[in-house]
């Protein structure tokens, strides 16, 4: 396994691609007023923030980025787009950044599963990882994907970094560095678990592990992992389930034609990279975190402590969310005691259908990165 010293540098650099849209406007307004306050000790004077934004609208990202950069922070806004000329163009975006982030993509509409938008958002991915590879920091990079189908298109990121950039990627351990964001159903789990059982008596919110994919019965919710879950009847349960897998549908539904959720995903966006900062910044040397990444590196063999196992649990399956500790390097091990954690539904019943659906959807990116010149 490559390791190597990242050294600290003197600031904290986040690009975000697609951020004139839904989601990548209200992320970038969490970064811009939220970043500072991660800052510990001496960097609170010494480091610089910045927030690059790109976007393939000109006008809209200028005008977003003009307006966050009034926000009375010292979080430096920049605005990239390819009008806008090499020095204000998708290289300047990522050069030096320390994490990137991938909103860009297009939406739901009703009546759309998150495979319809495969097609068009896996060009967009394939796009912005040619830009990745060429501009970014390869040894220190973190790279998150929000854009959907997650389950796909981590994969196509994956497959063409391994494959069309294979000299820029060598000895880098990018690839424990690249993942898809889940955490909206580990949001939407813990809201949807309190909602049932004890919204009255604690402001606590309950943790509730959700591993697997990104999209309908690919999603697992633990509830078992939980012990409020003890006080669920099996149809309680069973709606919980069913709500964390499609969740989604309810913001689309009620959006009406205007997209998919935006406002609770930059939530979700903006703590899981707040954990992945925390270790930049060396706020902490590790953390633990549950993201949709690879199990195997670039080489085909397991990418971390654990992912053998785990590989063995889940039929081979390249691609899984589960919990996982980072550091700076990238992911160090994979929890695969989560699958022997399991209760008898979640292993026999909701395991072997994640992992068949999932399955096909990692061979459909893989597919069409394999097809894409
Ligand atoms: P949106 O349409 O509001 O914004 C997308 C933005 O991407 C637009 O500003 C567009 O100009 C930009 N864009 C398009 N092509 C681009 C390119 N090649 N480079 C840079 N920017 C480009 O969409 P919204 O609502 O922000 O959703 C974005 C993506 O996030 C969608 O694919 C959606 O399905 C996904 N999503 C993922 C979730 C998750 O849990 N991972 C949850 C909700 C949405």
């Amino acid at each position: 396994m490559p390791h190597q010293v990242i050294e600290q540098g003197d600031g904290l650099k986040v690009s975000v691609l697609g951020a004139a849209g839904g989601i990548g406007q209200s992320l970038s307004l969490l970064l811009k007023t939220q970043l500072q306050f991660l800052l510990r000790g001496a960097d609170c004077d010494s480091k610089r923030l910045s927030l690059a934004l790109f976007d393939v609208n000109k006008e809209a990202i200028d005008g977003v980025a003009t307006d966050l950069s009034h926000i009375d922070t010292p979080v430096e806004v920049s605005a990239h787009s390819p009008q806008s000329g090499d020095s204000a163009g998708i290289g300047s975006c990522l050069e030096n950044a320390d994490v990137v982030i991938i909103p860009a993509g297009m939406p739901r509409k009703p009546g759309m599963t998150r495979d319809d938008l495969f097609n068009i958002n896996a060009k967009i991915v394939a796009q912005l990882t040619d830009s990745i590879a060429e501009h970014c920091d390869l040894r220190k990079v973190f790279v998150l994907v929000i854009s959907n189908p997650v389950n796909a298109l981590v994969p196509v990121m994956h497959h063409r970094l391994r494959t069309k950039h294979q000299g820029r990627v060598r000895g880098t351990g990018i690839e424990r560095r690249v993942f898809g964001v889940t955490k909206l159903d580990i949001v939407r789990a813990s809201t949807f678990l309190r909602e049932v059982v004890n919204k009255d008596s604690t402001n606590t919110m309950p943790f509730v592990p959700v591993i697997g994919g990104h999209s309908g019965e690919t999603i697992i919710p633990l509830f078992s992992q939980n012990e409020l879950s003890e006080q669920l009847t099996k149809e309680q349960r069973d709606f919980l389930v069913n709500r964390v897998q499609y969740g989604g549908d309810e913001v689309v539904k009620a959006k009406n034609g205007k997209g998919s959720a935006t406002l609770s995903m930059a939530h979700a966006a903006f703590k899981c990279a707040q954990d992945f900062i925390n270790v930049i910044l060396g706020n902490t040397k590790e953390i633990n975190t549950i993201n949709f990444g690879s199990l195997l590196d670039f080489e085909g063999r397991p990418i971390a402590h654990g992912a053998e196992k785990l590989l063995n649990a889940v039929d081979n399956c390249s691609f899984f969310a589960v919990p996982m500790t980072v550091t700076r390097e990238g992911v160090q091990s994979v929890d695969y005691t989560i699958v022997s954690r399991m209760d008898a539904a979640e292993k026999n019943e909701m395991l072997p259908l994640c992992v068949s659906k999932l399955k096909k959807n990692v061979a459909n990116g893989e597919t069409f990165a394999v097809q894409l010149v």
